[in-house]
């Protein structure tokens, strides 16, 4: 049974040190990180010289706030290697995130990067209530994306047997899961569902597969999410939260006795969230972007790494880190509809609460005269298939203008009609460009 608590002796001493330690052991890794990076780092070592700050003027953890940001702009401006603080030589992997214009962003990493990824990772599978004598099923996607080979390091080093499947195949997947029994599986939300409609399609139900647990992340979903998947494959289903800039899958991740945001791995990690307007930093409680300084990474060390992601920090509760809420969307992703904002997990949450309709969804932006208007594409789930499509349409129209402030076109098509992902879901179609 791997649904279970992980002992305090399965932790990692740090994972259960009183909040004076930990506070202690950043002071010390930020102090080496920065140093590390002004002096290995061009474009950021001319940034400081701008802002007219040195390694010498940290002394404490609340210094952080006086060095400058990094974007992600500054990564595309020194591609493919000018961010990374070592020789050549010493980099033994890198990955590249594709973003959706120009080049790629490229991450590098040294053995110990690798080493240090695998721990956190192993760290967030056992949080998950993984262990050794687990089977566990990758289906982010190998390759450049950071999702699967992060997930299988991890696992490994936990001791559990990896099945690196990597994602697409569908049918394959449902094939191995069947055959091969896994305990748990590591793949985005949007393509657990997809996995769990083939289920279905082979006449088969994904609520009595042998997993017990899925580890999910990638992409933006919310609580419905959690409880639609929950129960549809019947597993606990954790959040993992990362990003390429910071390492890749486990900065941080959900602790399954609490399943209440995840946990971040802030030995490693160090969270600010500044008002995405001004820079300013926020305390703790406060919704704002996630910045994150990496405090161990050798390779690529990030300063104050601008993740666009919006949540707040919360006091930590299975473990003495904090934790991060539910990440509510990027300002990217954020739509301006008449003045309001809006995020695609919001129209998610409406999409579940109507019961005629599957959890697939897409979200279409135009622009009428001088206005933004949305169109939410959605389909009927298979037991609902005859239900009257223009009365699902209106309940739906009616929860989001209750529920989320606005007017939106709904398009209800029929089962398998909405575009499927095999990784992260594209939920916004942007028709205005
Ligand atoms: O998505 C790393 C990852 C792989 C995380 C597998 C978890 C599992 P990137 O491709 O660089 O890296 O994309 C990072 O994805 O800034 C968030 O906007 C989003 N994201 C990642 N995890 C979550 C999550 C990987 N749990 C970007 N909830 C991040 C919401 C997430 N959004």
């Amino acid at each position: 049974m791997v649904n279970r608590v992980p002992n305090p002796g399965e932790l990692e001493p740090i994972e259960t040190a009183s909040v004076d330690e930990l506070r202690g052991l950043q002071l010390e890794r930020l102090k080496w990180s920065i140093r590390h990076t002004y002096e290995n780092v061009a474009p950021y070592r001319v940034k400081c010289e701008q802002a007219g700050v040195s390694p010498a003027d940290l002394s404490s953890l609340e210094d952080l706030a006086k060095f400058p940001f990094t974007v992600k702009d500054d990564l595309r401006q020194a591609y493919p290697f000018g961010m990374f603080a070592v020789p050549q030589r010493d980099v033994v992997r890198i990955h590249a995130s594709s973003g959706t214009t120009g080049k790629p962003t490229v991450v590098g990493y040294t053995r110990n990067d690798i080493e240090t990824w695998a721990t956190v990772v192993a760290r967030s599978i056992r949080a998950s209530g993984g262990g050794p004598d687990d089977k566990v099923h990758v289906a982010y996607g190998y390759g450049l994306f950071t999702g699967g080979l992060g997930a299988h390091y991890g696992a490994e080093k936990l001791g559990a047997m990896v099945i690196p499947m990597s994602g697409g195949q569908t049918p394959k997947q449902v094939q191995l899961i069947h055959d091969f029994e896994p305990d748990i599986i590591m793949v985005t939300p949007s393509y657990m569902l997809n996995i769990a409609d083939e289920f279905e399609r082979q006449g088969l139900d994904c609520a009595k597969c042998s997993l017990k647990v899925g580890i999910f992340g990638a992409e933006p979903w919310g609580d419905a999410m959690r409880k639609e998947i929950e129960e549809r494959c019947g597993l606990d289903a954790v959040d993992i939260y990362g990003l390429s800039e910071v390492i890749g899958p486990g900065v941080a991740n959900e602790c399954i006795e609490t399943k209440d945001g995840p946990t971040i791995w802030e030995d490693h990690f160090y969270p600010e969230i500044i008002n995405p307007e001004t820079g300013e930093p926020l305390p703790d409680g406060e919704m704002g972007e996630l910045v994150f300084t990496s405090l161990s990474k050798e390779a690529l060390p990030i300063i104050r790494y601008r993740t666009r992601d919006l949540t707040r920090l919360l006091p930590g509760t299975a473990r003495t880190m904090r934790r991060m809420d539910k990440i509510t969307g990027r300002s990217d992703d954020m739509l301006i509809i008449r003045g309001v904002n809006v995020f695609p997990t919001q129209i998610e949450e409406r999409v579940l609460a109507v019961s005629a309709l599957a959890p697939h969804y897409q979200i279409r932006v135009a622009r009428d005269g001088q206005l933004d208007v949305i169109t939410v594409q959605v389909e009927k789930t298979v037991e609902a298939a005859d239900a009257d499509s223009a009365a699902v349409a209106r309940e739906l129209k009616k929860g989001i203008k209750d529920y989320v402030g606005v007017s939106a076109t709904i398009d209800v098509c029929e089962p398998g009609e909405v575009a499927r992902s095999e990784g992260k879901a594209v939920r916004v179609i942007d028709e205005r460009k």
